[in-house]
């Protein structure tokens, strides 16, 4: 058996994992919202419409911020359109997802559901049918206290204070074609700064202080970079924004695909090719830092990422209201990709401040639910879980002499790894993937944590790659293992099963 030796020591970290690493996504797009969120008269609904079981799994997977309402959808969004009294409110064609919306749900039901599960709203405003007054208005009716005709219309719509909405995504994937209002970089990066500086006018910040603290501005960054225009769309656009924005927004989708030379080992890349993406995006940052002079740092908001089957073709016909899309079932192998990846936003913390699982519920989804009925949690839905509510604190730098395989990315590594340790709670956690087709032998040594013991040891393994859940059964699931025996405070010998996640926590 193979053995892979890991090294960490508490002295060398990486960086602090910021809660909203752990964000997610709902957009108006199938049934994210509608049965998703909300479903009035589910026999878990409250008062509000809101679905209970689906938000006691939303606090089981201890999501603290999501990003709404899109996505591709927001590119064609009035958000006018989703506020005031529900019958007065329009129905229109959503041209990003070929649906029809209803406006039942909007700005205001999004926050009033936030508020009930204690999450912290990030907003888009839409920068393709949108203009930057727009989106200026969208920040007066949700921060300005009132005495101005939008914000007296918030607060005569049933929230008399203000929301205090921090996060704002300045439009979404506005490099790519299939965006509605599809802009250059040139072009965007002129109309993202001019949005940027009219919503922290609208804010109040000037040279006053604003009364709700400022706002924290993301601006798009490529869709992938398998995009044409990648990495030169965020260099462009940052140069125009740098001082107004906070984050640079990355997304990626990966996909299990049997039109790849080899469909497995390019599906097992994704972990490591996710990093060297994230390393480009931190090159690019910091050059233009350079070029404009800047002392400030602008971080990233990895504001989606999750596995996609996109090559998966439509069944549903359009103009649906709220119809079955990118209902992703996910198999354990998707589980095993996915765990790599949360493994690489953790290791690359200290830039990725943000992360949003894309989606929440139904589409692309944690959780699945069926109209009326039943909720299941899928594969993936386990390692973000173990890793949410415990990989907190810093992440360590690890050191690892893993062997590697090729793959259409490059290079990537069989054993992948991830290890964080909470100052606070003295817990020690790793996160092990083994993409290797045979059991593996790991050597961890913890140094400078002080004498370790464990708390817990749990594995996710299956025969069968294909394996899903369903409303009858969460087979793919985690299984306890027998604590390991810790040598001298610090050693820990593992074997780890082929094609497996495993995660350990341990007190320190
Ligand atoms: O999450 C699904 C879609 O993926 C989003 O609407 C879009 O931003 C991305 O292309």
């Amino acid at each position: 058996m193979k053995t892979t030796k890991i090294f960490a020591d508490g002295n060398l970290i990486v960086g602090r994992v910021r809660p909203t690493l752990y964000g997610s996504f709902i957009e108006h797009l199938g049934r994210a919202v509608y049965e998703g969120i909300y479903e009035p008269g589910h026999p878990t609904a409250d008062a509000d419409g809101f679905r209970g079981d689906v938000l006691s799994l939303v606090k089981e997977l201890n999501v603290p911020l999501v990003r709404y309402p899109g996505g591709n959808f927001v590119s064609g969004y009035d958000w006018r359109d989703g506020v005031g009294p529900r019958d007065k409110r329009p129905t229109r064609l959503d041209l990003a997802w070929h649906t029809t919306e209803t406006n039942e749900f909007g700005t205001d039901e999004f926050m009033k559901w936030c508020k009930k599960a204690q999450i912290t709203p990030m907003m888009a405003v839409n920068m393709g049918t949108g203009t930057i007054g727009d989106a200026a208005r969208l920040v007066e009716y949700c921060n300005h206290a009132g005495g101005t005709t939008v914000s007296d219309y918030r607060r005569a719509n049933g929230a008399p204070e203000p929301y205090g909405v921090k996060y704002w995504c300045i439009g979404n994937e506005m490099d790519g074609p299939w965006q509605i209002g599809h802009l250059t970089a040139e072009e965007y990066g002129r109309k993202a700064l001019e949005a940027a500086k009219v919503m922290r006018w609208t804010n109040g910040e000037t040279e006053h202080e604003a009364p709700n603290g400022k706002l924290k501005l993301i601006v798009t960054g490529s869709s992938s970079h398998e995009m044409k225009t990648f990495p030169e769309w965020d260099r462009v656009v940052l140069e125009h924004t740098y001082q107004q924005v906070d984050y640079l927004s990355m997304h990626r989708y990966y996909e299990y695909s049997k039109e790849d030379e080899r469909p497995l080992e390019d599906f097992l890349g994704a972990a490591d090719d996710m990093g060297e993406y994230i390393n480009t995006l931190r090159a690019t940052i910091a050059y233009v830092r350079a070029r404009v002079r800047s002392k400030k740092q602008v971080h990233i908001s990895f504001d989606e990422w999750n596995i996609w089957t996109q090559s998966a073709p439509r069944t549903e016909p359009l103009w649906e209201k709220a119809p079955h899309l990118l209902e992703d079932v996910y198999t354990f192998r998707d589980m095993l990709v996915f765990a790599g990846l949360m493994n690489t936003l953790l290791n690359h913390c200290d830039i990725v401040e943000i992360g949003c699982l894309a989606q929440l519920v139904n589409v692309i989804a944690p959780m699945m639910t069926e109209k009326g009925g039943r909720v299941f949690r899928q594969t993936i839905f386990y390692p973000f879980k173990y890793l949410s509510n415990n990989a907190r604190g810093n992440t360590v730098r690890t050191f690892s002499d893993s062997d590697a395989f090729a793959t259409k990315y490059g290079e990537a590594r069989f054993i992948n790894e991830a290890i964080n340790f909470d100052p606070t709670t003295k817990t020690l956690v790793v996160s092990l993937c083994n993409y290797a087709q045979e059991q593996r032998g790991i050597e961890l040594e913890l140094r400078s944590f002080g004498g370790l013991k464990p708390l817990e040891y749990v594995e996710m393994t299956s025969e069968d790659l294909d394996a899903v859940n369903g409303f009858r059964a969460e087979t793919v699931a985690p299984h306890a293992k027998e604590l390991p025996h810790i040598k001298d405070g610090s050693r820990i010998a593992l074997t780890l099963p082929p094609m497996s996640w495993s995660y350990l926590k341990f007190s320190a």
